[in-house]
């Protein structure tokens, strides 16, 4: 089999079968079937799906019982689709089947993907209002900025590809947020895309399950997919908390022992760094590198060595505070006083913390959790560093029919 159609829905049991019945029209002259994959919707989709793919043996129903999701099920429809080409599009009939032929045929002259395109010179949305063009033009112009993307259309849900294609970088796909398209791109980073041009149509039944939990998802993907969140990697991210908490530590720590020991003495400042290291050290361990935790000696010689590289910070941060404390005194106490009051002391330590911080990140992924490292590289091997860097023939193909 040459195509499957496959087509995410959520209640949308009014359109699927005009939905069926158009994209059959459209598709007359080629081996396809269409999958319709339905998140086990309230209003029975399913059911009219599956009925309808019993009288038409082209139609295929997969009813999804978990992980639901447009992106996910976008997923499992192509794992479990027949067909070597895939298309992707909504059933509510916004996108256009009519353009379908055009898009199979420009992906069999080469295209690695083929998109369903609103921005580029024939396409059009009708019927939006001012603040439906904004919002979606504000969306497309952040992904473009932030990722690079040339697409006009980024944020479509409308596109052709091969199977395989998909399958390859299935692993890699953070499917959660409603643009697929964009994550598979980020990951494939196909040589050709090329863009053709529908109208957007208003929706004829059923509600849109747009909602603001979707824009948070699709900017947190942005983030997820641009250069500096893939700088910011997970681990960092960990690090980062775990150094958070490091900080409250230590400060509840030197907080108590200026109450109870009556000093702002700097040693009082080294200990509290050090409990709050020793904790550091074991969430580190159980969370941040957990993927390449010590245990047993191993664990009792990374807190040795932890203690040394965390040291050059440890350092810092005690010279700094030592440093603060005796200036102030200087500068600023009247006669008769003998230490800076508790919240300059945690002032003093925080501005430490901050200073002996930075090398201690860099310096305790490569010394303590080497092997983390060699995981990291295999990743990045794995994953492109710049997703948009690709995409640098993009295509605009006219649809016979504007010819
Ligand atoms: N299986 C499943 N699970 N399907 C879903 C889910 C879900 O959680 N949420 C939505 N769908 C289905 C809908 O039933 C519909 O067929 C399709 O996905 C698109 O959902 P809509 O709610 O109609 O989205 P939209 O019209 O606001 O936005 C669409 O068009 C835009 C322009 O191309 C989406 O395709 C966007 O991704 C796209 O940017
Ligand atoms: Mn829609």
């Amino acid at each position: 089999m040459k195509l499957t159609v496959i087509s995410p829905t959520y209640n949308e049991a009014a359109n699927v079968a005009r939905f069926v019945q158009e994209t059959s029209v459209a598709l007359a002259a080629i081996d396809y079937e269409i999958l319709i994959v339905d998140d086990n919707s309230p209003d029975h989709t399913w059911l009219v799906a599956e009925e309808i793919a019993r009288r038409d043996p082209r139609v295929r129903v997969l009813r999804r019982m978990e992980n639901p999701g447009l992106g996910p099920s976008i997923i499992d429809g192509v794992a479990a689709a027949k067909g070597e080409i895939v298309a992707c599009m909504d059933a509510d009939l916004q996108h256009d089947p009519g353009i379908l032929p055009t898009m199979l045929e420009n992906l069999l002259r080469g295209s690695a993907v083929v998109v369903g395109s609103r921005y580029v010179d024939g396409g059009d949305t009708t019927e939006w209002n001012w603040i439906r063009r904004l919002e979606s033009w504000i969306a497309t112009k952040t992904a473009q900025v932030c990722l690079g993307v040339k697409l006009k259309d980024p944020m479509s849900g409308y596109f052709v590809m091969r199977r395989q294609d998909v399958l390859a970088v299935k692993s890699q796909l953070q499917t959660k947020g409603f643009k697929i398209l964009l994550e598979i791109i980020a990951c494939l980073r196909p040589e050709v895309v090329t863009e053709i041009p529908y109208t957007f149509r208003p929706r004829i039944a059923g509600t849109s399950k747009m909602s603001s939990k979707v824009v948070v998802q699709y900017l947190l993907q942005i983030l997820r997919l641009s250069p500096i969140g893939r700088r910011l990697s997970g681990r960092f991210v960990k690090f980062a908390v775990v150094g958070g908490s490091g900080v409250v530590v230590n400060l509840v720590v030197l907080a108590t022992l200026v109450k109870v020991l009556r000093s702002g003495d700097w040693r009082l400042s080294a200990a509290s760094s050090l409990v709050a290291a020793t904790s550091n050290y074991i969430l580190n361990n159980m969370w941040t590198f957990a993927d390449a935790v010590r245990k047993g000696r191993r664990f009792v010689v990374g807190y040795f060595t932890y203690l040394i590289v965390t040291g050059v910070g440890l350092a810092v941060a005690t010279v700094s505070y030592a440093s603060m404390t005796w200036a102030f005194k200087r500068i600023a106490l009247s006669p008769g006083e003998l230490t800076p009051s508790t919240m300059a002391l945690m002032l003093f330590q925080l501005i430490g913390i901050a200073l002996g911080t930075f090398a201690n990140y860099e310096l305790n992924r490569s010394v303590t959790w080497p092997t983390a490292v060699k995981q990291e590289v295999q990743q990045l091997q794995l994953v492109p560093a710049t997703p948009s860097a690709a995409i640098d023939q993009i295509r605009t193909e006219q649809p016979e029919a504007s010819r």
